[in-house]
């Protein structure tokens, strides 16, 4: 299959369950470490609020299909009290992405960044990545730089407009 086959479309309410499905994959982005199982992800109000109530004012989120979902990425703006991972202000939403594993390295990631990036009305967008994560090339490649680092994760900004 190529990739013009690939479609992209805006998340709906509906999407709850396979952004969710979408969250695991990138807390579980490390094969070397045991899994979280979606129980335990939304039993962790850390992680768990990257979707709880989705979706909620000032979510943006799209969906890649190729025949099903193979990928989402989104956006979710925290606070200060119940900050995100890449926390930066109130108004810098945090990105959220994932492809399902048999799907990964074809460029699915990068198109639904760039759909999602040309969608959103925000001036900055934010992430938290560990650094031992190939994800973090794929973010610099983007247009994102390092803010702040701490003891595994960066937390990278990228200016969108
Ligand atoms: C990170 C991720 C969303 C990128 O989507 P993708 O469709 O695989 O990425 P693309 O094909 O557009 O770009 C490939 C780049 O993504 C990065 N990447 C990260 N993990 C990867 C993987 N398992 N397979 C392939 N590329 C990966 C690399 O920078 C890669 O570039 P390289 O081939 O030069 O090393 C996807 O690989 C994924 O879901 N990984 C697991 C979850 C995760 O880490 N989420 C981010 C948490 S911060």
């Amino acid at each position: 299959m190529t990739l013009s086959a690939l479609m992209i479309r805006r998340a709906e309410p509906s999407d709850a369950g396979f952004l969710t499905e979408m969250l695991c994959a990138a807390v579980n982005w490390d094969d070397g470490r045991a899994a979280l199982t979606r129980a335990q992800v939304l039993a962790d109000p850390t992680l768990a609020r990257y979707v709880s109530g989705w979706p909620r004012s000032g979510d943006l989120g799209v969906v890649g299909e190729r025949g099903g979902p193979v990928g989402a990425a989104w956006l979710r703006l925290f606070t200060a009290d119940e900050p995100g991972y890449g926390y930066v202000a109130d108004d810098v939403p945090e990105v959220s992405v994932a492809v399902l594993p048999g799907w990964r390295g074809q460029g699915i990631g990068a198109e639904l960044l760039s759909e999602l990036f040309a969608i959103a009305t925000d001036t900055r967008v934010s992430l938290s990545v560990e650094r031992a994560n190939r994800a973090r090339e794929l973010y610099r490649r983007l247009g994102f730089q390092t803010v702040a680092a701490g003891a595994q994760s960066d937390t990278m900004v990228k200016i969108l407009r």
